[in-house]
């Protein structure tokens, strides 16, 4: 979400039945990422990946949040090379080494699911490999960095530092977010940030981690469109996001691949 929406609200705290919920549609949503995989492939349009994974919320017993959520009238975000997020699906064909970023938000049963991972058609450049697992690997550094009594400035930092370290760099404008009953809601998860900063981590908290990380500069500008949002200087942009809930002792994820398909290259 975008990183204006409301500071200083109360961030809510789940009771233990709730978990449940998030775990049915946290894996709800990547499964559906798990069953586009063998889709991604040159050729095939960004479309019709939307409308497969719109008919398989619907198999499912789930609504994509998406549609008609603020005027947005898709059932998945596609954001492919360049673009960082918020892409809408279309009649833009897949090519050759194009990475992109599949994003789904199945609403089940009144709980929400929010997941994305990158995929490649056909086989990626070197330095778009290494974009995605150096991003892959700061969400995970990220996720690692949550538990009771840490802060989400310790998270930020984690994913921070890490993408830094590899010459990358952090996109400021969006960050992850409360979730549950609310699609949206409190707190903000900044990608970036210092030890020891922000609200302090309380078991009942559920919440996504999603960097997008550039190749190049961080800086980002919106489309004409509304939603699509593209690197300034072009360069390459990569996401993961995974959906979390603290717990007494650390996290649960809610959002892990049931296929095991983490990040690319999936075995075809
Ligand atoms: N799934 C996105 C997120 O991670 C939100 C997409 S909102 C949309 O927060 F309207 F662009 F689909
Ligand atoms: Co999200
Ligand atoms: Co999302």
């Amino acid at each position: 979400m975008d990183q204006a929406a409301g500071e200083s609200r109360k961030i809510p705290l789940h009771a233990p039945e709730d978990y449940e919920g998030m775990r049915r549609a946290g894996r709800l949503a990547a499964e559906c990422l798990d069953m586009i995989t063998p889709f991604v492939r040159p050729g095939v349009t960004t479309g019709e990946l939307d409308q497969r994974c719109h008919d398989f919320m619907l198999a499912h017993g789930a609504v994509p949040a998406t549609l008609g959520y603020r005027g947005y009238t898709k059932s998945s975000c596609i954001s492919i090379n360049h673009v960082v997020c918020h892409g809408i699906p279309g009649d833009r064909t897949l090519a050759e080494g194009d990475i992109l970023n599949i994003d789904v938000t199945p609403l089940l049963d009144g709980w929400h699911g929010d997941t994305s991972r990158m995929y490649v058609a056909g086989t990626p450049s070197t330095k778009a490999r290494v974009l995605m697992d150096v991003t892959y690997e700061a969400l995970m550094r990220g996720i690692a960095a949550v538990r009771p009594g840490a802060t989400l400035g310790d998270v930020g930092f984690a994913i921070q530092s890490y993408v830094e370290k590899n010459r990358f760099s952090v996109v400021r404008d969006f960050c992850g977010h409360g979730i549950g009953r609310k699609f949206h809601a409190a707190p903000n998860v900044l990608h970036f940030g210092r030890p020891g900063e922000g609200p302090v981590l309380r078991p009942g908290m559920f919440f996504t981690i999603e960097p997008m990380v550039n190749a190049g500069r961080p800086e980002v500008k919106v489309l004409d469109d509304g939603w699509t949002a593209v690197t300034r200087d072009r360069s390459l942009s990569a996401q993961f996001e995974h959906m979390v809930g603290v717990t007494e002792t650390g996290c649960e994820v809610f959002t892990f691949s049931p296929a095991g398909l983490h990040k690319p290259p999936y075995a075809a």
